[in-house]
């Protein structure tokens, strides 16, 4: 598809570097395997299977963390190479916001200082004289008061730590936020707020998001499209809409069938 934000052809991860040692013998399976999918610019695409899938594996080859044997991925059209190699723009455009949102926020730094330290070593996006201001907005972007810039980790909620690794992400004015299991810490009511505010987000800053869960009912309510990955392999992708209502792959529809069960136990 040409015109996508996000291009990954035939990826290929293989964290076993043990050679065949006997002819015949099965090859060690791939974590991520000849997996090819498109995110289009303010799509979100959701990638999702079981634990061990290798969906963490692709995030990680997107924002550059990891490097895939083989395969190529492009970001805007310009081929994405290991983040060490890639130009400090494209690092940018590509943010990442984690599952649990207290460990990756220094705890012994304020909210006020975690925003501007992306600033300061990002002193392309930095806002002008009035950080103050850049950070009381930012701040309300991600639903948050501004006397929470005083505040450490520590002394905020789940969801509200959440909301401040959000606004760091934002901060870097991206194009693309990868979302790794992202509410999948918080609380069912937490879950649904911080879903609302990445779909505004999505809307108002006309971002693209890879919404990475195992939690299809999580998934239902952000994705555009779903990519369903099993094993490393791709098994199928599509419109949200046919993945939930016409999936054609039984593993999918076992998926399926298994979140239905779940939330009826939970009912
Ligand atoms: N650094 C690593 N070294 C060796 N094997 C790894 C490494 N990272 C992941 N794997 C393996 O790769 C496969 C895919 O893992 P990955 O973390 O991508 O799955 P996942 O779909 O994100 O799972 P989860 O839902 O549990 O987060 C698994 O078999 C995992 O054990
Ligand atoms: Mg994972």
């Amino acid at each position: 598809m040409s015109g996508a934000l996000l291009e990954v052809r035939d990826l290929v991860v293989d964290f076993s570097r043990k050679r065949r040692e006997k002819p015949g013998a099965p090859p060690a399976r791939r974590a991520v395997d000849e997996v090819s999918f498109t995110l289009g610019e303010n799509e979100t695409l959701a990638l999702v299977g079981e634990s061990g899938s290798g969906k963490t594996t692709v995030a990680r080859c997107v924002v550059g963390l990891q490097h895939p044997q083989e395969g190529s991925m492009t970001f805007g059209g310009t081929p994405l190479d290991v983040v060490s190699r890639r130009p400090a723009a494209l690092k940018r455009e590509l943010q990442m916001v984690f599952q649990d949102p207290r460990s990756s926020l220094n705890p012994r730094m304020s909210v006020r200082a975690i925003i501007n330290e992306v600033w300061r070593t990002n002193p392309a996006i930095a806002p002008g004289r009035d950080r103050e201001k850049a950070l009381a907005a930012l701040l309300d972007d991600v639903g948050l008061d501004s006397g929470v810039a005083d505040r450490r980790p520590s002394a905020l909620s789940g969801g509200q730590c959440q909301r401040v690794s959000i606004a760091r992400a934002l901060a870097m004015k991206p194009r693309l936020l990868v979302c790794d299991e992202a509410v999948s810490a918080l609380d069912v009511s937490v879950q649904a707020q911080i879903l609302r505010l990445l779909v505004d987000l999505k809307q108002e800053h006309g971002l693209s998001m890879l919404f990475i869960s195992h939690d299809l009912g999580v998934v239902r309510q952000i994705a555009d499209r779903v990519v369903v990955m099993r094993h490393g392999e791709l098994v199928e992708s599509g419109d949200a809409a046919q993945i939930f209502g016409a999936p054609q792959h039984e593993y999918t529809r076992n998926l399926l069938a298994a979140a239905l069960d779940l939330s009826g136990a939970e009912a």
